[in-house]
């Protein structure tokens, strides 16, 4: 009898035993199957799929470019976000933002935030003295999950005169061990490379990360926009449920920017009070229509990928911003303020540097142009709404 009953127990402890073990081997297969970067070679797509402009030729990889406008050549992908960031069924927000390798540490510091949890898309623009800048993030997403699960990397580089085709990019194969890539290797790579010296497309760069973007809704910002808790969250149902690529509909982000007080046009939406006592008495997101300011409003905006772009013509510095918003003013979009989230803008914009100022003298003489270009584009495409939105002013 009492064997029996030992005999019975000892079953039992096999079998606990025996779950335990496959609940184990469940989730280590688990685990595996949910790390960064792992994934995609795990899961049957060919490396030409996700790549398809993508070739390795001995020690170097080769990505095609195409060209882009008359001046620009592009390479798309040239890393591409692991991260599925679709769990709920729900489309992410993609964090669009465009930069030259001044600012690599900063588009490092937006993949690691844990504010931002969605895929980023940056186009980055390139020389032949920063070029090197590709080689450096192409090894950061190779070596940091969190940058390998976020960020979709494009390069942007100014055609030559009297180039005709694009030249392909190519970039070094490396083989070193990643824990040997620390923070003080990063940085003194980083800091080899020479920044560009040229006029910066803005709005070509805005567009390329756009339309490299890997979902459909697009949270345009400045690559030094630090945002508030939880952003790409807690902004993603109320994203879905406004930007749907039919009913013309935009959200409109606070901004808290160290600059307001030399541009305040710029960025007063409502006044701050009320915004706060808004998110305060409610737990979950939400936004209230607000009207289109004036020309000088520089409003940061949730947009679908159908959308309209930003004017490339415009020069850079003079209303390169506010040209989109007055657009999509006069194209009948509505502009409502989200509730809860914020960003900041990290740099103190103080003053005019001799170079930023060298730059705004020389767009200055496009500036007549490409307004009478815009203005001719805008009245013919969208000729009933100029009493909503008043005059644009350049
Ligand atoms: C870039 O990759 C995304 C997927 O991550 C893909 O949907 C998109 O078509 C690619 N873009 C280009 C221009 O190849
Ligand atoms: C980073 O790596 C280098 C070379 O592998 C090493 O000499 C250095 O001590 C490391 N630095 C830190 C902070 O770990
Ligand atoms: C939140 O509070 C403000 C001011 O107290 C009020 O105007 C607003 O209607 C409230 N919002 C909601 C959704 O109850
Ligand atoms: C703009 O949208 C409103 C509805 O939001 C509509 O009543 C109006 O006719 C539209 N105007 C134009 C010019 O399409
Ligand atoms: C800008 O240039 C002027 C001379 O034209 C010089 O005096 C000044 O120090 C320069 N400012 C900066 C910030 O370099
Ligand atoms: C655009 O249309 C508005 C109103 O119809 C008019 O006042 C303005 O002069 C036009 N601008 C141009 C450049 O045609």
């Amino acid at each position: 009898m009492e064997n029996r009953m030992r005999g019975k127990s000892r079953a039992l402890v096999h079998f606990c035993v025996l779950v335990q073990i496959m609940c184990c081997v469940y989730y280590a297969t688990n685990m595996i199957r949910h790390r960064p970067g792992f994934a995609v070679q795990h899961s049957g797509i060919s490396d030409s799929e996700i790549y398809p402009n993508r070739k390795y030729e001995g020690e170097y990889i080769r990505y095609e470019t195409k060209k882009y406008g008359q001046d620009f050549c592009v390479a798309y992908n040239v890393t591409r976000a692991t991260g599925n960031f679709r769990d709920d069924g729900l489309e992410p927000i993609s964090l669009v933002i465009h930069a030259t390798s001044h600012f690599m540490r900063e588009i490092e510091g937006q993949c690691s935030s844990r504010n931002w949890n969605g895929p980023i898309s940056v186009s980055l623009f390139v020389d032949r003295t920063s070029s090197e800048a590709v080689e450096y993030l192409h090894e950061v997403h190779r070596c940091s999950s969190k940058v390998n699960q976020k960020l979709s990397l494009h390069v942007v580089y100014r055609m030559s005169p009297f180039q005709k085709t694009c030249d392909p990019i190519s970039i070094k194969r490396s083989n070193r061990k990643c824990n040997s890539f620390n923070a003080t290797i990063r940085s003194r790579e980083r800091g080899r490379v020479i920044p560009p010296f040229q006029i910066y497309p803005i709005n070509v760069m805005r567009n390329v990360a756009r339309k490299g973007a890997l979902s459909d809704i697009h949270m345009a910002a400045d690559v030094e926009m630090v945002f508030s808790e939880g952003f790409a969250v807690k902004m993603k149902p109320i994203a879905n449920q406004y930007i749907n690529g039919k009913d013309k509909k935009l959200l409109v982000i606070r901004a808290f920017e160290f600059h307001h007080k030399y541009f305040p046009a710029g960025h007063t939406i409502e006044s701050l009070w009320q915004w706060f006592r808004m998110s305060k008495n409610q737990t979950e997101a939400y936004a209230w229509q607000i009207g289109y300011k004036s020309s000088s409003w520089e409003a940061q905006l949730i947009m679908h990928r159908k959308d309209p772009y930003n004017p490339e013509y415009i020069p850079t510095r003079i209303r390169d911003q506010q040209s989109l918003v007055y657009e999509l003013c006069r194209a009948n979009y509505t502009f409502h303020l989200a509730s809860h989230v914020f960003n900041v803008h990290r740099g103190v914009k103080t003053k005019e540097t001799n170079l930023s100022s060298a730059v705004l003298t020389h767009q200055k003489r496009l500036r007549t142009r490409s307004y009478k270009r815009f203005m001719h584009y805008i009245n013919s495409t969208y000729p009933d709404t100029f009493d909503q939105c008043g005059r644009f002013v350049m």
